[in-house]
């Protein structure tokens, strides 16, 4: 098939990178006036060039009808499809490493229709523990309303944990979706996705189907990790984060094999979860510039996690990159990241006392709940994003009274030295 000029990948035989694809593809000025940007299509509909075109779009759109070769699917209406959405969409899968992406209205929207388009009542979903409290309570405590239960593992078991579940919830039935965050938030424990494919794999026999691995990459990726490289078969991303990059939207993304995402689109379609337009076309913004903020706030958390470690008011750094030798993680975090990233968490002595002081005396780092924004912020997870967990919960997972989580953003990384060591000071 012909390849259009604006989705072309390669110059000279040379496959091109993203970074450089970042800066065009999926866009051509030409319809567009020349506009070197893509405009914004704040439209919620589109007009058909004729009835036929309108009846084949349709047909397309629901899977009764197959494009001809080089056909472009045609713009219905905003819920199904928009330019603003296909750049991203398109750019993301880039990123991801991936055959297609889709963008939501927020990572919860992305997690959540992802869940809805494979679980059915009486199917259970294996899931890694602790993840964010949103995709916590959608799995613990609304789909079980809807007849799907739940069996988790907790990350700091490794593989023979996961191995347990697996056996346990293959024990209540159809095991529909393995979901894995890792790093697990915020004490940053890792999910082997291999081990977690393989358990997939081991799963097929006896049920006939292979249940699909969902991967939240929202810490790490698109940049750091990439999931579907490792075994995953759809990553789910709240592209809120670093993606977006401003702490100015809220959205999210799901990538990997067309016939993966094909249920996910349909869900999506019915549900209207999608992103919408500007947010959209502010997400392809960010998208030029994700490596160089993600690279710069990695930098910083690398500076800024050494000064911690060393602090004599500090107790301890989960930083990725200093999980001692011979830690079971560590081998796992250099297979499968390529950096630590810039969100970790630590322990200021003194308990929640001595977590408060330090967050109150703050100046330049803001004190609020989200990450991967190019502003540096902190938050107390056991009192905040974390505080519906029973108090046994939080112990076990470690999220005690004295941890902080802080996302590192792009600021000069001695002035944040300088700031939290002026709070530090004033610490009892
Ligand atoms: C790891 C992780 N996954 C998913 C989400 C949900 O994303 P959103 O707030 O965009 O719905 C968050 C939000 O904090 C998160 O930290």
């Amino acid at each position: 098939m012909a390849e259009k000029r604006w989705r072309k990948r390669t110059l000279a035989g040379r496959a091109l990178a993203p970074e450089t694809l970042m800066m065009g593809y999926g866009y051509e000025p030409a319809l567009s006036e020349g506009s070197l940007k893509e405009p914004l299509f704040q439209t919620s509909t589109f007009i058909f060039p004729s009835a036929q075109a309108g009846k084949d779009f349709f047909a397309t759109m629901q899977g009764r009808r197959k494009p001809g070769e080089g056909e472009e699917p045609g713009l219905v209406y905003s819920r199904f499809n928009n330019p603003n959405l296909e750049v991203l969409e398109d750019r993301l899968a880039l990123w991801d490493g991936a055959e297609a992406s889709l963008a939501f209205a927020s990572g919860m929207a992305a997690i959540s229709t992802c869940l809805w388009a494979y679980l059915r009542p009486g199917d259970v979903v294996l899931q890694s523990q602790p993840i964010y409290g949103g995709t916590e309570t959608l799995i613990h405590s609304i789909l079980p309303e809807f007849g799907v239960r739940q069996v988790g593992f907790e990350v700091e078991g490794g593989t023979a944990a996961m191995q347990a579940a697996a056996a346990q919830a293959r024990q209540l039935g159809r095991v529909a979706a393995i979901y894995v965050e890792t790093p697990a938030n915020p004490t940053n424990g890792l999910v082997d996705i291999a081990a977690a494919r393989a358990i997939a794999e081991s799963l097929t026999d006896a049920q006939g189907r292979r249940p699909p691995l969902i991967v939240d990459n929202t810490m790490l990726g698109p940049i750091y990790c990439k999931p579907l490289a490792h075994g995953a078969d759809l990553v789910v991303t709240s592209l809120t984060k670093y993606v977006g990059g401003h702490s100015d939207l809220i959205g999210g993304g799901a990538s990997g094999a067309r016939a993966m995402l094909a249920p996910v689109r349909r869900m999506r379609s019915t549900l209207g979860t999608m992103c919408d337009p500007h947010t959209a076309w502010l997400l392809s913004r960010s998208l030029e510039t994700l490596k160089l903020r993600m690279a710069a706030a990695a930098e910083g958390a690398r500076r800024v996690a050494a000064f911690l470690r060393a602090h004599p008011k500090i107790d301890n750094v989960w930083f990725l990159d200093f999980l001692p030798e011979g830690h079971p993680d560590r081998a796992l975090h250099l297979r499968q990241n390529t950096s630590a990233g810039s969100t970790f968490s630590f322990e200021v002595k003194g308990g929640e006392a001595g977590a408060f002081a330090l967050l109150d005396r703050l100046e330049i780092i803001k004190l609020a709940v989200s990450l991967g924004g190019t502003e540096t912020l902190a938050s107390h997870p056991a009192s905040t994003t974390h505080s519906a967990m029973p108090p046994d919960e939080l112990k076990r997972f470690s999220i005690t009274p004295a941890l902080i989580r802080i996302s590192i953003g792009v600021e000069e990384p001695d002035d944040l030295i300088a700031d939290l060591a002026q709070a530090l000071d004033g610490v009892p």
